[in-house]
């Protein structure tokens, strides 16, 4: 069984990417494969609404994207991080987002089920709007949005790392991923 992380943040060790590690760790403790893919390693351009993915049903666009297309494919399970960028996921996360326009006839993710987690470093910073953009788009691509303790994870941290002092945002995270790989493990794809 295969879970793929994806992490928006262009900075390593960013709290989003930490937060992301954490929700996988139940995935790992139960044997499966756990790929992470991080933007801040990745070329992943914007979509140019080129449209040859409509008329040759693939993206022309030949960078990193091809490989997450294929983690798509194969992935029983997705959870997806991003920091808060003037209250949006960020630029990096959104061109991974919006290229799933080239294989949205497919519907790789139709079916598997997805959670979202969110820092930003304002106290209502627009966490909340970065969560229901994730979401949103899991719905749009047919993925099972699954729930943490409330809603997807939301923490308030700014410099890399700060979210390590934040053990209950940590335990979250974990929550976060149990539920998800309850899901899928009952939907037994
Ligand atoms: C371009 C930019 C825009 C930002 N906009 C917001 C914002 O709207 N709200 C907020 O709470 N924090 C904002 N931040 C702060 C980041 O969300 C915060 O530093 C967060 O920890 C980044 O996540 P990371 O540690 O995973 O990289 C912004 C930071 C940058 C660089």
């Amino acid at each position: 069984m295969n879970v793929i992380g994806i992490s928006g943040t262009p900075r390593k060790n960013g709290n989003s990417e930490i937060l992301l590690r954490h929700a996988l760790k139940p995935f790992e403790n139960d044997g499966w494969n756990v790929n992470i893919y991080l933007v801040s390693e990745l070329t992943i351009n914007p979509c140019k609404a080129c449209d040859s993915c409509q008329e040759i049903g693939s993206c022309t666009t030949d960078d990193d994207m091809q490989r997450i297309y294929d983690a798509f494919r194969w992935c029983n399970a997705i959870v997806i991080s991003s920091p808060v960028y003037y209250r949006n996921v960020s630029p990096q996360l959104l061109s991974i987002l919006d290229r799933h326009y080239a294989v949205e006839s497919e519907k790789p993710l139709a079916g598997k089920p997805g959670g979202a987690i969110a820092v930003g470093r304002g106290t209502s910073g627009g966490q909340t709007i970065v969560i229901n953009a994730i979401y949103r788009w899991m719905l749009s691509c047919g993925v099972i949005c699954v729930p943490g303790e409330l809603n997807g994870v939301t923490a308030v941290a700014d410099k890399p790392s700060d979210i390590l002092n934040q053990k209950n945002r940590l335990d979250q995270a974990e929550v976060l991923g149990s539920n998800v790989l309850r899901v899928a493990k009952s939907l037994q794809l």
